[in-house]
């Protein structure tokens, strides 16, 4: 059975990389989900998934899928408990003020994936409100505060799937 609605895009070639770093069959939580395309992915490889958004209609129920719909900007408290997830993936989004919240629920022996748009974006079109932007070393410092370990990081131009700014990250919780 299609887990999931219609085909979304393809999983980011950066998640697809550190995938072997969540650990195996452990839960993973898919921030601002979108279309579910790291959903699908992580619940293809056997992982239990949590995907959160403010629109859920890509999403339908399944077995190994929590499906949360909520607005994580309208200032209450994230919705998910620290240390509690294998897997964190977040991409293509960016609400500043629950970043450590986010990084904080990657649980020891877990994995970060996290990648967005980073300041220098505005050149190539949207997101261009520097809210939405990181800053240079953003990730690293939200990981470092967090005692993670930085397996790779990344803060450069690509061309695919278009032109963009982008900062990008794969962190283990020790
Ligand atoms: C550019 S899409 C990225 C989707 C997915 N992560 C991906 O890369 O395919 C941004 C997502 O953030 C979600 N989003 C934006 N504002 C939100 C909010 N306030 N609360 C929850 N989700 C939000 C949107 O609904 C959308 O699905």
């Amino acid at each position: 059975m299609e887990p999931l609605g219609p085909p979304s895009d393809p999983p980011s070639p950066w998640v697809q990389r550190f995938t072997d770093l969540v650990p195996a069959g452990g839960p993973v939580l898919d921030v601002a989900s979108g279309g579910g395309r790291h959903t699908r992915w992580f619940l293809a490889r056997g992982h239990p998934v949590t995907a959160v958004d403010r629109d859920v209609r890509a999403l339908t129920p399944t077995a190994g899928l929590t499906i949360v719909e909520a607005d994580l900007e309208d200032g209450r408290p994230f919705p998910f408990a620290p240390a509690t997830c294998a897997g964190v993936v977040v991409t293509n989004y960016l609400w500043r003020p629950i970043l450590a919240e986010i990084v904080a629920c990657v649980a020891p022996g877990g994995t970060l994936l996290y990648e967005t748009f980073a300041m220098g974006n505005e050149r190539f079109g949207r997101p261009s409100n520097p809210d939405f932007l990181l800053a240079p070393g953003e990730l690293l410092d939200a990981v470092r505060d967090a005692n993670l370990r930085v397996v790779a990081y990344e803060d450069i131009v690509v061309d695919t799937p278009r032109p963009a700014a982008v900062q990008r990250i794969a962190a283990t919780c020790p």
